[in-house]
C-alpha cells in the first residue's frame, strides 16, 4: 500500500484556473458558438520576435552538426545567457552580482513553488493577501500550514491583507516568520511597491533574519522611472533576498518556458543548531540533483531578447500590452467603476460594484458581457469583492469586451 502525502487533502479540490475553465466549459456546453474574450489567466497572445525565433532556429541547427551538437549543457544555465541577464538586467542599474549566482531556469512558476524546500517544513510563512496561489498551495503541500479553516484560512500561514488603503501593498508581519512571497509587479492587483516601501521590506528582513523571496516576473511593465525593478536595488537586499524572473510575459515565453532565480551567495538559512548556511550552496545541491539544465535552444532564445532587435521588438509588445491596460483602466473608470493597477503592470483589478460575491461577478461578465477574468476570492480571502482582467489580449477582442461590458453594467 503507497501511503501517500495527506497535505495534498488541504489543498481546495482545484487550482484557481482550472475551476475558471470548469465554469466556462460550463457555460459554453450550454450557449455554443458565443464569441467570449478571454481576459482571465495572463497568457500572452503576440506570436515570439522575430529575433528571437531566428536565434532558436539558428540553435537547432547547430545540434544538428557533430561540430557544434551540445548534450547536457551546465545545469545552472549557460554564460552567455547569465552574463546578458548581469549586465542589461542588473548592472545597468548597479546591481553588481556574478554570474553563479543566476540560476536559470524553466520558468518563474517552478522556482515559486521549488523554493520553498530550502526551508523547514516548521518554517513560519507569510504571504500577501490576495496572492499568486502558487506561494500558498506548495506550501501546503509541503505540510507547512495546517487545514483551510472556514474563513479561507490556512493555520499557520501569516496572511498579510492587502487593502485599498495602503493602495494593495503588503505591510512586514510583527509577528515572526521565516521567509516571505512579495510580488512587485503585483500579480493580481497590478500594484507596484516603491522604493521607500521595498526598503522597509529589506529593513526588516535584515532585523529578524527573514528571507523575502522576491517575484519580479513582471518587472519589464514598470514604465515609471523612479519605482525599482530589482529588490538588489535597495541596500542590504543581498543579504536577504532571493529575485525570480520569467521571460513569460516579457518576452512571450509563456508557452517556450525560461526564467531565472537570483541568489546572492550572502543569504543565509540557519539549522536548529543555530550554524549558518549559504542558500545558494543549498540550491546549487538541488539544482544539481534536480534539474538538468534547460534547453540550448530556449536559452539562445532567451539571449536574443537582450540583442538589440530583440530589445526593440519585444519592448514593443510589451508596450502592446501596456496599451491594452491604459484602454482598459480608462474604459472602466469611464463606467464608474474602481479601478486600480494597470498601470506599471499587465493586470487591472476593479471592485465588483453590485455583485454579492467575486465569483457572482464572474458569472455575470461571463453570462452578461461574454468576458472571462479571473474572480478576486482565487487568489486569497481579501480578494473577495474584487475581480482582475488581464492586458493579455488582442485589440479587437479587448475593444469589443470593453463595449459589451459597458451595455451589461455601464
Ligand atoms: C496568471 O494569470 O496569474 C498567470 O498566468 C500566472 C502564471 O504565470 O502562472
Amino acid at each position: 500500500m503507497a501511503l501517500i502525502n495527506e497535505n495534498f487533502y488541504k489543498l481546495r479540490s482545484s487550482y484557481l484556473f482550472p475551476e475558471v475553465r470548469r465554469r466556462v466549459a460550463h457555460f459554453t456546453d450550454q450557449r455554443p458558438g458565443l464569441n467570449i474574450t478571454n481576459l482571465g489567466m495572463g497568457d500572452v497572445v503576440l506570436p515570439l520576435a522575430s529575433t528571437v525565433t531566428a536565434a532558436m532556429k539558428a540553435a537547432v541547427e547547430e545540434l544538428e552538426s557533430p561540430d557544434t551538437f551540445k548534450g547536457y549543457g551546465p545545469v545552472q544555465g549557460y554564460d552567455f545567457l547569465r552574463n546578458a541577464i548581469l549586465e542589461q538586467d542588473y548592472a545597468s542599474r548597479g546591481v553588481q552580482l556574478s554570474p553563479d549566482e543566476i540560476f536559470i531556469s524553466e520558468g518563474s512558476k517552478s522556482d515559486c513553488g521549488n523554493l520553498q524546500e530550502l526551508f523547514s517544513v516548521d518554517a513560519r510563512v507569510a504571504i500577501a493577501d490576495p496572492v499568486y496561489p502558487v506561494y500558498v498551495d506548495s506550501n501546503v503541500m509541503a505540510g507547512r500550514t495546517g487545514v483551510l479553516r472556514a474563513d479561507r484560512r490556512y493555520e499557520r500561514l501569516v496572511y498579510l491583507p492587502c487593502r485599498e488603503e495602503t493602495g494593495f501593498v503588503p505591510e512586514p508581519p510583527s509577528e515572526t516568520v521565516d521567509f516571505v512571497y512579495l510580488c512587485s509587479p503585483n500579480n493580481p492587483t497590478g500594484a507596484v511597491m516603491n522604493r521607500q516601501q521595498l526598503t522597509d521590506w529589506v529593513r526588516w528582513a535584515q532585523r529578524t533574519h527573514a528571507i523575502l523571496l522576491f517575484d519580479a516576473a513582471y518587472e519589464a511593465f514598470i514604465g515609471d522611472a523612479d519605482l525599482p525593478h530589482s529588490i538588489y536595488e535597495i541596500d542590504g537586499a543581498r543579504v536577504c533576498a532571493i529575485e525570480m524572473r520569467s521571460f513569460s510575459k516579457s518576452a512571450g515565453f509563456t508557452g517556450v518556458r525560461c526564467g531565472f532565480t537570483v541568489i546572492p551567495k550572502d543569504v543565509m538559512g540557519y539549522g536548529s543548531d543555530g550554524k549558518g548556511t549559504s542558500l545558494h550552496s543549498l540550491w546549487s545541491r538541488r539544482y544539481a540533483t534536480k534539474y538538468n539544465g534547460t534547453s540550448y535552444i530556449v536559452q539562445r532564445g532567451a539571449a536574443a531578447v537582450y540583442t538589440p532587435a530583440g530589445r526593440k521588438e519585444t519592448s514593443v509588445q510589451v508596450a502592446f500590452y501596456m496599451d491594452n491596460a491604459r484602454i482598459m483602466r480608462q474604459k472602466l473608470l469611464q463606467m464608474g467603476f474602481q479601478v486600480w493597477g494597470g498601470e506599471n503592470a499587465p493586470y487591472v483589478w476593479m471592485a465588483t460594484k453590485g455583485s454579492k460575491s467575486s465569483w457572482d461577478f464572474f458569472d455575470r461578465m461571463l453570462a452578461e458581457a461574454l468576458v472571462i477574468g479571473t474572480p478576486g476570492i482565487g487568489f486569497g480571502p481579501s480578494g473577495e469583492g474584487y475581480y482582475r482582467l488581464s492586458a493579455f489580449s488582442m485589440r479587437e477582442g479587448l475593444e469589443d469586451a470593453l463595449i459589451r461590458i459597458e451595455r451589461a453594467f455601464g
